[in-house]
């Protein structure tokens, strides 16, 4: 394989720079030509791409986004616009192709490779943790880290007004992020969408704190929760407690942005030299991930429809703590 192409796509996630860095570096190693692609496959559709040289990802492991650029692709959701991003591809004797992004990059790697054959491997980069084949995306590490300091913040001003906080993190329709920040940042209770959480549960939780004069609490919901929004479940449990003090803070895209932990700058190289490595040995259609220290690899389809259990003792840690 002599000449490949990288492109990021999706949401960002911190370490996206760090893993196009081992990608472009890793390529260059092994004497190819390395094209980056910019916005996704957008990009690749219309031919934005260039020819990348070593210094051209120097000094980027340390910064959040992606240069690249990074978008959510509609055309590419065409079947014309997938020929035409094998074309542009094929015009300039590309061989392979790493994508970094989630599960709506990898659908979309998929269909590139079975309906033109394009040899592709992804690199998972999500903040959501959520695609199995991987103990861990890139940009996770750094997201729960990012919430968690979001949430030391809050508390403070929450113990100050005895107030109930509920705070609202990513993760899509994964409690990752929740379940690992509600542990790090000491709260009340979690909600995720993997188990069903009443506004009863909640109620009971928080009046055993308040029954022990505890007049602070944090409950982390996760986007997807089954209850809807933090704004929502606060409004459901100041219908019922309405002499409580409730105050809602939605952490939002601070948690894609910022400068990548050394867990995903690690995380990232590996992934990113996998995939490269991958494609060299003529793997296609995979997924590079990490499981247990060790590299392997996932079918694309795999990645985004196998099931990646959250270990739900975790919530029971959260119970169990904050008695
Ligand atoms: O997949 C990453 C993520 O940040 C999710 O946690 C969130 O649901 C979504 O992307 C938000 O997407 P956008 O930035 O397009 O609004």
């Amino acid at each position: 394989m002599k000449k490949i192409a990288v492109l990021t796509s999706g949401g960002d996630a911190p370490g996206m720079n760090a893993c196009l860095r081992a990608v472009v570096r890793c390529g260059l190693y092994h004497g190819m030509e390395v094209y980056g692609v910019k916005r996704g496959y957008d990009g690749l559709i219309r031919g934005d791409l260039y020819k990348m040289k070593s210094y051209s990802v120097s000094n980027i492991i340390q910064q959040g986004g992606t240069i690249l650029k990074s978008a959510r692709s509609v055309e590419f959701r065409t079947k014309e616009g997938r020929t035409k991003a094998a074309e542009q591809l094929r015009d300039r004797g590309i061989e392979g192709l790493v994508v970094i992004g989630g599960d709506g990059t990898f659908t979309g790697a998929n269909l590139l490779y079975n309906e033109h054959g394009i040899k592709v491997v992804g690199a998972p980069g999500t903040i959501d943790n959520d695609l199995y084949g991987t103990d861990y995306t890139i940009g996770y590490d750094t997201a729960v880290n990012t919430a968690l300091d979001a949430i030391d913040k809050v508390r403070d001003t929450a113990n100050s007004h005895d107030r109930i906080f509920f705070i609202e993190v990513m993760g899509r329709d994964s409690g990752y992020i929740a379940i690992e920040t509600a542990i790090g940042g000491g709260a009340e209770m979690a909600m995720v969408p993997e188990t069903q959480t009443t506004i009863e549960d909640v109620i009971n939780a928080l009046q055993s704190g308040w029954d022990k004069e505890k007049s602070a609490s944090i409950v982390i919901t996760a986007e997807g929760s089954s209850e809807g929004s933090a704004l929502e479940i606060a409004n459901k449990v100041k219908a019922r407690c309405p002499e409580k003090d409730i105050k809602v803070t939605t952490l939002g895209h601070i948690q894609r942005g910022g400068s990548p932990s050394a867990a995903d700058r690690i995380l990232a190289s590996r992934m990113g030299i996998a995939a490269v490595e991958g494609l060299i040995e003529g793997r296609s259609n995979v997924m590079a991930g990490i499981i247990k220290d060790e590299v392997t690899y996932t079918k694309l389809e795999e990645a985004i429809n196998g099931e990646k259990p959250l270990n739900t003792d975790l919530l029971k840690m959260v119970k169990i703590l904050s008695i």
